[in-house]
């Protein structure tokens, strides 16, 4: 298909209207339930319809009149060559819970829109080509359990409101363009399981600055902790004692530890991970002795990298 300049929206979205009129399913419209639904759908799906380049898979011919409007919950457009930007009509499409538009070519910025969509559970966005912040909108979600924004040009803070994200297991940043201090709400995430916050097994760069905050100590059901190749400095006040799950923590090539004599006193707490398997503090300024508490460590450790 060839590209589809900005005045084919309107195009789409007139012919669109045309076949709803002549729909050979007449009943469809006076079926639906969703109240005012079904035109604010449409509208968000065209418009994203509105930025495909290509569609090999034929994937947007299933929106269609035969789809009921209430059952539109999730969006799977992975693996595709869609670009230009997520259009803020997204918004629109309010009773979404899955969205996947990860391994696309996405550009442009996160659309502040993406907030409204309150009923949201999954929001994939990884390897794409995203630019700006991550909107402070985004902390609304209330229900997201899975943020996936990896491999993209995201840039600037954190918002501190990704601390309002009270369902989210899974937060995973890597190779971004992200920098500064990570907001201490962080650690009201009571449901963190992982935190990707590094290069993991790819390549790029976050460059978050300052000390790891010590209200992760209160994310008790972290799983993962990866924080490979970024900026943070300072001594690790992290109480890791309650982060009983706690398997794999990468904390390489930093700025973390000062060169005291007191730097790896963590490690007495680290050592009541009972399931830590992966631990990586490589490359970084700590100074100081091996503290005792190491012969305590985890039985299940299989990799370990000072
Ligand atoms: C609408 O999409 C569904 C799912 O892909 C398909 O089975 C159906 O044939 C399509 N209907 C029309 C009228 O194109
Ligand atoms: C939504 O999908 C389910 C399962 O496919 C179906 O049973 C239900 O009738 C659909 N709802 C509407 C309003 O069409
Ligand atoms: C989104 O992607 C995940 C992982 O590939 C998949 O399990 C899920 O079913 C997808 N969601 C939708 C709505 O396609
Ligand atoms: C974005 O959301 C705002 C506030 O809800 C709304 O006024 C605006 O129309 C939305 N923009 C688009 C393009 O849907
Ligand atoms: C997405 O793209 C990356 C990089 O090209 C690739 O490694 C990854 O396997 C892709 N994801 C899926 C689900 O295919
Ligand atoms: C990422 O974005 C920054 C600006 O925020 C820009 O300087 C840089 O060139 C971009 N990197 C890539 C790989 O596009
Ligand atoms: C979200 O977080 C910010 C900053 O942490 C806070 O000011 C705001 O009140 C929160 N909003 C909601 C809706 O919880
Ligand atoms: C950390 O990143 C480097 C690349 O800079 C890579 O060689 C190394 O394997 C990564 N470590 C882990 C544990 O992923
Ligand atoms: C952990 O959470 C409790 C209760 O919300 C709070 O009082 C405490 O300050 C938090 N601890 C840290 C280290 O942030
Ligand atoms: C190892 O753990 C035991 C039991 O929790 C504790 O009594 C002991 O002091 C610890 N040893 C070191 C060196 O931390």
């Amino acid at each position: 298909m060839a590209y589809l300049p900005i005045f084919f929206h309107l195009f789409v979205l007139h012919l669109f209207i045309i076949t709803l009129l002549h729909s050979p399913f007449p009943t469809f419209a006076a079926a639906c339930t969703c109240s005012n639904g079904i035109e604010t759908d449409r509208l968000a799906l065209l418009a994203i319809k509105a930025q495909v380049i290509k569609d090999p898979h034929g994937i947007l011919s299933s929106w269609n009149d035969s789809l009921h409007c209430c059952n539109w919950t999730g969006l799977n457009l992975e693996l595709n060559h869609f670009h230009n930007v997520i259009p803020q009509e997204i918004g629109h499409l309010f009773r979404l819970k899955y969205l996947n538009l990860s391994n696309n070519s996405f550009s442009g910025e996160i659309p502040s829109n993406l907030s409204v969509c309150s009923s949201l559970i999954w929001l994939r966005l990884g390897f794409n080509k995203l630019i700006g912040k991550i909107p402070f909108q985004l902390g609304s979600l209330q229900k997201l359990e899975r943020v996936q924004l990896h491999y993209n040009n995201l840039s600037g803070l954190l918002p501190s409101s990704i601390g309002n994200l009270s369902s989210v297991k899974s937060l995973s940043l890597a190779v971004n363009s992200l920098e500064g201090k990570i907001p201490d709400s962080l650690g009201r995430l009571k449901n963190l399981e992982f935190l990707g916050l590094g290069l993991t097994f790819w390549y790029g760069h976050n460059l978050f600055t300052g000390p790891l905050p010590t209200s992760l100590s209160n994310a008790s059901n972290l799983l993962e902790f990866d924080t490979n190749g970024s900026d943070f400095t300072g001594k690790i006040t992290v109480d890791f004692g309650g982060l009983t799950s706690l398997w794999w923590l990468v904390l390489a090539s930093n700025s973390l530890g000062t060169g005291e004599a007191d730097d790896l006193s963590f490690f007495n707490s680290l050592s009541r991970c009972r399931n830590l398997q992966i631990l990586d503090l490589s490359d970084n300024q700590f100074g100081g002795v091996l503290p005792n508490s190491i012969s305590n460590f985890s039985n299940q450790l299989v990799s370990l990298r000072l």
